[in-house]
């Protein structure tokens, strides 16, 4: 069986991080959270993995991903170029995955369970897609499945207005080759794109059998920057404490934390885990839980809780910070004598804020 990640699309829920970067480099727990999609993918075998990029600075994953042998697996990097839906998406790859059955994964998504329960026995099955469902609260922002009482899909249908159920397509996906034949066959929706819940849609038209399995633990879309914060809670909520860092005498360390090699934990710092934080840091300030601070980071003074700190990052301020996305090489300077308040960001790479 061969893998499929997408890593393209325009991220436009997520600017001004996405200005610099793909959204599915965004490091959640100070992993990108393309690097998990890999990681279940080899645990489940799958090591030929189709890497899909698109316009927005595709190098970057090239980059950060290389030639996977770091990860076990062989990467193959197709360029799809502009976003035309996860359907042409899938098109573009059918000369990297030939007639085998494949996994695919979009590169945004993140799992807790991982994929090995879902995957096992389709390749031998006379299935022709198995799709992966979770109940949610808002299904008219994903595809939606209806099921009938022996749990077969009948139905499905993209971000519909009134959905027949509260089941979200999961962004995770197993096809055989007969896909290919259902995506000719397919137009694009009304937001002008290939979508691959049509595709799947017109598998069940030819009286092709298609399969489902509701996802254990959570699941996360990680398209916008609530949810970005809200998949790094849920990560942060596994992570295991370990200190490879230096911590000088005073400072408090509670709750779960890692703190990665390089990195300097001033007397007066207090942080309540779980927090992680990578190398090269130094830090003289209180973070709170849920707070993730990325490589090469300087932070003295102030709070940070439940926020992701990207990287290379200069915060210098008496103020508390919550609930914020904070880009690379961003610097937060607070002027002398201000009053303590309580702060919320979204900021892009190499962001200036003077308080
Ligand atoms: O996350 C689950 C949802 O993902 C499903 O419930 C929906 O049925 C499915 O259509 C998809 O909806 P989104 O609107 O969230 O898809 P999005 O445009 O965010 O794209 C998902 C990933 O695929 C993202 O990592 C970008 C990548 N992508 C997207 C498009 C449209 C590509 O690589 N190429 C593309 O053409």
């Amino acid at each position: 069986m061969k893998g499929l990640i997408l890593s393209g699309g325009h991220g436009t829920r997520l600017r001004p991080l996405t200005h610099t970067g793909p959204k599915q480099l965004i490091p959640i727990a100070n992993k990108p959270v393309l690097y998990y999609a890999i990681e279940d993918l080899k645990e489940a075998g799958v090591t030929e993995i189709g890497l899909i990029l698109g316009t927005n600075m595709p190098e970057k994953v090239q980059e950060a991903v290389g030639d996977g042998s770091r990860f076990g697996v062989n990467i193959t990097y197709i360029m799809q170029g502009e976003p035309k839906g996860l359907a042409h998406a899938v098109a573009v790859a059918q000369e990297f995955v030939g007639d085998e059955s494949f996994i695919m994964y979009l590169g945004d998504n993140i799992l807790k369970s991982g994929i090995m329960e879902f995957v096992e026995g389709f390749e031998d099955s006379d299935y022709q897609a198995r799709i992966l469902l979770q109940p949610v609260e808002n299904p008219r922002q994903f595809g939606v499945a209806e099921l009938d009482n022996n749990g077969n899909v009948i139905n499905l249908v993209e971000k519909p207005e009134h959905p027949k159920s509260d089941l979200a397509l999961v962004g995770i996906y197993l096809f055989k080759s007969s896909i290919f034949e259902a995506i000719t066959q397919i137009k694009p929706s009304w937001r002008g794109e290939l979508e691959i819940t049509d595709a799947i849609q017109q598998l069940l038209n030819s009286n092709l059998k298609v399969d489902s399995h509701i996802v254990r633990g959570w699941w996360k879309d990680t398209g916008k920057p609530e949810d970005v914060l809200d998949a790094n809670h849920l990560i942060l909520d596994m992570l295991e404490s370990q200190i490879n860092g230096e911590v000088e005498d005073g400072a408090k360390i509670s709750g779960r934390v890692f703190i990665g090699k390089g990195s300097r934990i001033k007397k007066n710092t207090v942080i309540r885990g779980p927090v992680s934080i990578g190398e090269n840091c130094e830090i003289d300030a209180y973070i709170g839980p849920y707070t993730s601070i990325g490589d090469n980071s300087v932070i003295k003074g102030g709070e940070i809780e439940s926020s992701i700190v990207v990287g290379d990052a200069v915060i210098k301020c008496n103020e508390r910070i919550i609930d914020s996305l904070i880009g690379n090489h961003s610097h937060i300077i607070s002027m002398e004598n201000s009053l303590p308040k309580g702060y919320r960001f979204i900021i892009g790479e190499n962001s200036l804020v003077n308080i």
